[in-house]
């Protein structure tokens, strides 16, 4: 047999144990290449995938209620800021801000962001820091004084396990100065709905899914077919969260470099969760890590909630 080649190491590694645990698991870090990339920009505009739209629609119609929840003179920290497109409608109301700083773990991307926003915005600070949120992070020495305000829109929390999403809380609560969170949450609602959203009619979310897969190959070593795994979003209502699966169509053999991981017909590989919330679950998870809900701002049919947080006392 010939050997795979074996690019990233890192990649390799984590899905060997994942592969060879039971059940079998990738870790969704891996689904943001360049092509994963893509797919998710496509997923944020599909018919079904009612949160990205919804969210915005619900900062737009509550620009009031979040400038008079942030201080004057605060530093606005975005974790995971991406392509700051949400964080533009707080920036065009928010007209008393002392800096914006948007985390991300794309220094290149960050800084063409940051560029962009600069020359939208001349008058405020844009302050880029690289590095994962998951992780502590440095904050720039030109807000030490500042009061902060968190924003972490998207309910990128909801992938976290709720372990680790208290965690993430429970750090920020510790920022010196931090005044508020801005935290974007989706809500349980009927598992139609939620399902439909993360398996789309155009195939878009499968897409997705399956790229983790022609990832596997073109750098870890792997040989899997991917028309042998079929996509798969379940609703498992007892943690309130959507799965994202990818389900064996029947018995086979993959190998992985060295190793030869053996699928049962129907066996999955669990890729994802996208957890969901109610006001009181949220009130929960937050409570743990020392905040309280101060303000809770929704659509019209309760799909996406916009909840500012303040320190408990
Ligand atoms: N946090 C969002 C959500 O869970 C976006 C997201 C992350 C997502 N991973 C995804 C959307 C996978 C679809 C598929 O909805």
């Amino acid at each position: 047999m010939d050997k795979l080649l074996i690019d990233d190491p890192a990649l390799h590694a984590s899905a060997l144990a994942g592969l060879t645990a039971s059940p079998k698991t990738l870790e969704a870090k891996w689904f943001y290449d360049a092509a994963g990339s893509a797919l998710f920009e496509r997923i944020t505009e599909l018919p079904e995938y009612y949160p990205t739209r919804t969210e915005a629609a619900i900062l737009r119609a509550g620009t009031d209620r979040l400038a008079a929840a942030v201080p004057d003179d605060a530093a606005l920290v975005e974790l995971g800021s991406g392509a700051s497109v949400k964080t533009r409608i707080l920036l065009d109301r928010l007209d008393h801000l002392a800096a914006y700083v948007p985390i991300d773990i794309s220094a290149t991307f960050l800084a063409q962001v940051a560029e962009g926003l600069r020359a939208a915005y001349p008058a405020l600070p844009i302050l880029p820091v690289t590095g994962d949120f998951m992780s502590p992070v440095t904050l720039p020495p030109r807000i030490a004084d500042r009061p902060k305000v968190a924003f972490f829109p998207g309910s990128t929390i909801g992938n976290l396990e709720p372990a680790d999403a208290t965690a993430l809380l429970a750090r920020i609560r510790d920022w010196p100065g931090i005044a508020r969170f801005i935290l974007g949450v989706d809500l349980v609602k009927d598992p139609a709905t939620l399902t439909a959203a993360y398996d789309d009619a155009a195939g878009v979310t499968a897409a997705f899914n399956l790229n983790l897969l022609h990832r596997l190959n073109r750098e870890a070593g792997a040989d899997f077919d991917p028309d042998g795994f079929a996509h798969e979003a379940r609703w498992n209502a007892d943690a309130a969260r959507i799965e994202m699966h990818l389900v064996s169509r029947h018995a086979q053999t993959v190998r992985l470099g060295d190793t030869e991981i053996a699928f049962a017909a129907g066996e999955s590989i669990h890729t994802e969760n996208s957890h969901k919330y109610t006001r009181d679950s949220l009130a929960g998870l937050a409570g743990v890590a020392g905040w309280r809900i101060a303000d809770w701002m929704t659509d019209p049919d309760d799909l996406f909630a916009v909840s500012i947080l303040e320190p408990a006392p």
